[in-house]
């Protein structure tokens, strides 16, 4: 019997698309993909240390395996990711039953490891070369680049995918381990990238979200000359097949005019940009070592606004960073009355052992504070996504169909009918009843209702005058 393989993936998008890519190679080592961790005989967390929270949730799902690999010693328990990188062995002293330690940059091993460890059961750590104190050469190939040839069967929707166009980051923001965990920056080859996006046409793909810590610092040297994420842009954009081109994240600083020009002039790239702004206060961006001041954040959102206008613009926050008085918070807040973004994900300060800030600075704000900042900055933020979300009840917009919604009450068998959930061009959310064969069509949905998190309507028919020219708004 083939041996069954289960996945569990927290953390970002870049963890999502490593979580697919082990799939499909484990798949292709003749490993079968189980959708729970009883029946798996491979259990593999693919691991997140953004913040303590999401380290918390792994090392307590670890805690209650003890007792499964003590009655089931043959299982092999795997954690994967930035989490692996961050606490090397530390892992297996917390959790001495796990077998398998392997950083981001060694998740292409992955099939030879497990058959070395089917071997010899000595446990394993595979981890990339520690950023300080080695040169930047020695440390890049140690974060060995993982995009091999995409499988279509190991991705949830096979019309939607995310494609690495850039690997680590070089900012290292204060607050931030990414760069320690994820190592140097480094830009995939272009052509790589398209001859990837093209292969992913080939399979039925629509949409690709192409992913970067810092997406718009993207940069690739091709026969002398400078590819930079326009460039990439536009070459995508020619890729027969393929509808829809995102791009996340965005870094505030390289948000040049060339790439807006991009975004507004080429068809295919979505009018929605994440560029998280962080804090609205110059003092707090400082010792976040962000590289901008709020007025440089606040003149870049006008040139968007000015050059892709109804772009859809959402930001991350994070409140209660070291040393963050009720005058900075407020500059937050007025940053966010003014953005206007569609919306924002807002995060308590979390030290991470490893940082700058964690070294530097005390993290002297109250949690209770954290919590009240944190409730307070969303409401905000929800009823100005209410706002911006208002004014499409009565519109047609055009969405990819992705799924059942998470709410789909509505049986398949009552009916054919199940509620389904969209996205538009933005990354809108549109929730709408109609039948499942529908998944993986771009349609138009007639907006009827609105709330701050999502657009509920119903299908109209592409034919019909009403809602033409419409169709590329957000
Ligand atoms: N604490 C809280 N939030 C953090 N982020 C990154 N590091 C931390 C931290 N130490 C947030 C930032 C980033 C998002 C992915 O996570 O807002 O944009
Ligand atoms: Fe972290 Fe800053 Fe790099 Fe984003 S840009 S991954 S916040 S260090």
């Amino acid at each position: 019997m083939p041996k069954r393989f289960y996945i569990e993936t927290v953390g970002c998008q870049m963890n999502v698309l490593d979580s697919e890519l082990v799939a499909a190679s484990l798949l292709a080592a003749g490993y079968e993909a189980v959708d729970n961790r009883r029946d798996a005989d491979v259990i593999l967390f693919n691991t997140c240390s953004v913040r303590q929270h999401a380290e918390d949730k792994i090392y307590s799902a670890l805690g209650r395996l003890k007792h499964v690999k003590d009655r089931r010693p043959d299982k092999i328990i795997g954690v994967l990711g930035c989490m692996a990188q961050k606490d090397r062995a530390g892992i297996f002293k917390r959790a001495p039953h796990v077998d398998l330690v392997v950083g981001p940059g060694q998740i292409g091993q992955l099939p030879l490891l497990l058959a070395q460890l089917g071997a010899d059961r000595t446990p394993l750590l595979e981890i990339s070369l520690d950023r300080r104190g080695k040169p930047r050469g020695e440390v890049e190939d140690s974060f060995e680049q993982f995009d091999p040839l995409r499988m279509a069967e190991a991705r949830q929707a096979r019309h939607q995918a995310m494609v690495r166009i850039m690997f680590g980051c070089d900012k290292f923001c204060t607050y931030c381990i990414v760069p320690s965990v994820r190592g140097p920056e480094q830009s995939r080859p272009a052509r790589e990238i398209e001859a990837e996006v093209a292969q992913l046409a080939d399979q039925g793909c629509l949409e690709v979200t192409l992913l970067g810590q810092t997406v718009n610092s993207y940069e690739d040297s091709e026969n002398g000359g400078s590819v930079r994420l326009a460039d990439l842009l536009e070459r995508l954009n020619g890729v027969e097949g393929i509808r829809r081109i995102k791009f996340v994240t965005n870094y505030p600083r390289h948000m040049d005019d060339g790439l807006l020009q991009a975004v507004r002039d080429l068809d295919k790239v979505s009018p929605y940009l994440h560029v998280p702004a962080q804090s609205g206060s110059n003092a707090v961006l400082k010792r976040m070592k962000r590289g901008y001041t709020v007025e440089e954040y606040r003149d870049m959102l006008e040139r968007i606004r000015a050059t892709v206008p109804g772009a859809a613009v959402t930001s991350d926050f994070i409140v209660g960073f070291c040393g963050e008085t009720e005058q900075d918070f407020q500059q937050t807040v007025d940053l966010v009355r003014l953005g206007r973004f569609k919306n924002s994900f807002i995060f308590k300060y979390s030290p991470r052992t490893g940082t700058k800030a964690d070294e530097l600075f005390e993290d002297d704000i109250p949690e209770d504070v954290k919590r009240r900042r944190n409730n307070e900055l969303l409401a905000i933020q929800n009823a100005i996504s209410q706002e911006e979300n208002d004014p499409f009840v009565g519109r047609t917009v055009e969405i990819l169909v992705e799924g059942p919604s998470k709410a789909a009450h509505k049986r398949e068998s009552a009916g054919q009918t199940v509620q389904l959930t969209g996205r538009t061009v933005c990354d809108r959310i549109v929730v709408f009843d109609g039948p499942s064969g529908l998944i993986g069509q771009i349609l138009p949905v007639r907006i009827e209702s609105a709330n701050s998190f999502t657009l509920f309507g119903r299908l109209t028919f592409a034919n019909q005058e009403e809602g033409r020219g419409e169709l590329r708004q957000p």
